[in-house]
């Protein structure tokens, strides 16, 4: 396969058909990457292939790389080696400075939220909106961006408030509003259920389904969060050793026999997860 190399222009032609357009070829293709933090290598060799319209479980080790490997995917993070192909564009043949049109077609959601302390929510959400469509207008990217917050599941009354005015579970929604603001097709969330409760959490998740559902998204998802696996995780992959060791359903997963995923599904919260999976 030939390097495309990414420009703006690719993106502002017919954006009616952008969908369509790498339909016959995974949304994203990571081969053969390798990043390293001085002698210290995070991956190495690693591949990973995530299909179009799944939501993709990632799990591992803390530390193994998981944010790491999000990070290379959006082109935050250039690899020592390896190429990265996301929605049919060579993500690793560009320098990262370059303004890059197909970085429109996603939305990240941060591990932590990374919302600016200094705007509101619904200024959080009309961010990227101002950033990658300037000639809207003002009433009409507000606008926007309000409608965004309601998809994400917060209230009306959230739009106009701070971020040191939610509770945690309403600043990962407003993270989603955000990373949803400009219809994205990739959607990347990292740890989004990581300090709810778990009723806050099952909601997140509900939600996150149903986003995918109507919007048609695919969804690459970190998460430690054994029960978000089993209720909305198409496939999950699975790293260790600095690589992708295994990729599939949970139960295609056991069968592998690895010891690390073993023990991470047979353990007492993989098993109290299946359960409540089960019970439905
Ligand atoms: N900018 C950086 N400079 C140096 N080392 C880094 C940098 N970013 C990440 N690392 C290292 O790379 C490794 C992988 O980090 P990463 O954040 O991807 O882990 P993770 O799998 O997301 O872990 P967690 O589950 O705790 O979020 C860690 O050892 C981390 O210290
Ligand atoms: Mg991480």
């Amino acid at each position: 396969m030939t390097e495309q190399p990414i420009l703006d222009e690719d993106y502002c032609d017919d954006p009616a058909n952008a969908h369509e357009r790498f339909c016959d070829q995974p949304p994203i293709v990571v081969e053969g990457l390798v990043n390293k933090f001085g002698d210290f290598a995070v991956h190495d060799g690693l591949n990973l292939e995530v299909n179009r319209g799944e939501i993709l479980g990632v799990v591992g080790g803390s530390g193994t790389g998981k944010s790491v490997l999000m990070r290379s995917i959006i082109g935050l993070q250039r690899p020592n080696a390896g190429r990265i192909d996301v929605l049919g564009r060579t993500i690793t043949a560009v320098d990262l400075d370059q303004k890059i049109g197909v970085r429109r077609r996603w939305g990240v959601l941060f591990q932590g939220g990374a919302l600016f302390s200094t705007l509101t929510v619904g200024e959080n959400v009309e961010v990227p909106l101002k950033q990658f469509y300037p000639n809207i207008d003002d009433n009409l990217r507000k606008e926007i961006a309000r409608y965004k917050v309601l998809m994400s599941g917060l209230p009306e009354e959230a739009i106009a408030k701070y971020p040191s005015e939610l509770s945690g579970g309403m600043k990962k929604r407003a993270g989603l509003a955000r990373a949803l603001a400009l219809d994205p097709e990739l959607l990347f969330l990292d740890e989004p259920t990581a300090g709810l409760d778990p009723i806050g959490a099952a909601a997140f998740d509900r939600q996150t389904r149903e986003l995918k559902e109507t919007l048609g998204l695919t969804v690459f998802l970190i998460t430690h969060d054994l029960d978000t696996l089993y209720e909305i995780c198409d496939r999950v992959a699975v790293l260790a050793d600095k690589q992708v060791i295994a990729v599939g359903t949970i139960p295609e997963l056991i069968e592998t026999g690895h010891p690390w995923i073993e023990e991470y599904f047979g353990g007492p919260r993989g098993r109290s997860a299946l359960a409540t999976h089960e019970r439905g």
